[in-house]
């Protein structure tokens, strides 16, 4: 892995932008990775058609924490209707590093739960 790519995980998973809980929220959504039972749960408040505050919460792998928080970046500000065009290659991309087969759940359960809140999709990413 290249060591830019790393720190850059790393730096989410230590420090996950957007974390927490949002009290009053417009959508929500809860899930896991069957895999492993690790959670994470997404709390989102939209204005004017688009993703104006979103928070995570939940525990898991570093690179579901950290796919986590970066999805959670890139979707702030993101019309609510474009969410649902997200897809796995998106994840893969914005984290820059080779996922294995069996972390590919671990990447992409961030985006599932945003996508499962904000289009009602409850299907893994493809
Ligand atoms: Fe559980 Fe990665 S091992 S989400």
């Amino acid at each position: 892995m290249d060591a830019l790519y790393r720190d850059y995980i790393l730096d989410h998973y230590k420090n996950p932008r957007n974390f927490g809980e949002l009290d009053p929220h417009d959508l929500e959504w809860h899930d896991h990775n069957p895999l492993c039972g690790d959670e994470l749960g997404v709390h989102i408040v939209v204005k004017d058609g688009r993703v104006a505050d979103l928070r995570f919460h939940g525990q898991g792998c570093a690179i579901s924490q950290a796919a986590a928080s970066i999805t959670s970046e890139e979707l702030i500000g993101l019309p609510v209707e474009e969410v649902a065009g997200l897809d796995a290659d998106w994840v893969i991309d914005q984290l820059g590093i080779e996922i294995s087969p069996t972390r590919r759940k671990c990447a992409l359960l961030g985006l599932k739960v945003m996508r499962g809140a904000t289009t009602g999709d409850a299907s893994w990413p493809e």
